[in-house]
């Protein structure tokens, strides 16, 4: 399968959202990704419904919504209504992540776990197989334009290996500080996925960084 890119909403114009809602829609970039903060999970606040609802209305790629908040469980059928097509929830935030996968998928969503930097492969060892996603974190989760992590290409390296041992068919995603000079590496490590926030919306010409990222 040829890798996907799934550039971060987080890094756009919000004062001219539909503009890069048309350059993605426009683009050869695969899905949108939105990033929902909430100040307590992590130490920054992005945005909530009304703004997915808005993208929703104007996206025709599927929403890639990575929730960086406590207790996602409250708030998976408000997600669902919102239009996520694919919802990941931090393996740190759930004590029943097993339950929380399976409500997502009740709600028709692809599900999906998201890691941390600090926390291992193994821990996903008995869960892989209900994982549509696993989203790793190359930095941690708050911020745009931060510094990839580069024990990263071992964690995707680790991480396909669990899924091909158990047999699951797994999308492994990479998220934070990926640009055009790590993305070949990524792929070649096992990425599927590749978000890009401040790559492609601080480049000169951000529909021809997504097919560089896409070509790549
Ligand atoms: C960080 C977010 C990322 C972020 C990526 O917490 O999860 O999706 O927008 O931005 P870049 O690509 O600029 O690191
Ligand atoms: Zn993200």
């Amino acid at each position: 399968m040829k890798h996907l890119i799934s550039p971060s909403v987080l890094s756009a114009d919000f004062a001219n959202l539909i503009l890069d809602i048309d350059m993605i829609n426009q683009s050869s970039a695969d899905w949108f990704h939105v990033d929902i903060m909430d100040g307590v999970f992590v130490p920054n606040i992005s945005i909530g419904f009304p703004i997915i609802e808005a993208i929703k209305r104007h996206a025709k790629k599927p929403l890639d919504v990575h929730l960086m908040i406590v207790n996602p469980d409250l708030y998976i059928q408000r997600f669902a209504e919102a239009g996520a097509n694919i919802l990941t929830v931090h393996y740190e935030t759930c004590n029943h992540l097993h339950r929380t996968l399976q409500s997502i998928k009740n709600e028709n969503m692809k599900a999906g776990v998201v890691l941390n930097p600090h926390s291992p492969i193994h821990l996903l060892e008995d869960i892989i197989t209900e994982c549509d996603v696993v989203l790793l974190m190359s930095v941690n989760p708050g911020f745009g334009g931060q510094k990839f992590i580069k024990n990263t290409y071992s964690k995707i390296e680790t991480l396909k290996n669990l899924i091909i041992r158990k047999n699951a068919s797994t999308l492994i995603e990479v998220d934070g500080g990926v640009d055009i000079h790590n993305a070949r590496k990524l792929i070649d490590c096992g990425a599927d996925v590749l978000v890009a926030g401040n790559a492609v919306f601080k480049a000169k010409n951000p529909t021809e960084m997504i097919q560089q990222l896409k070509n790549c």
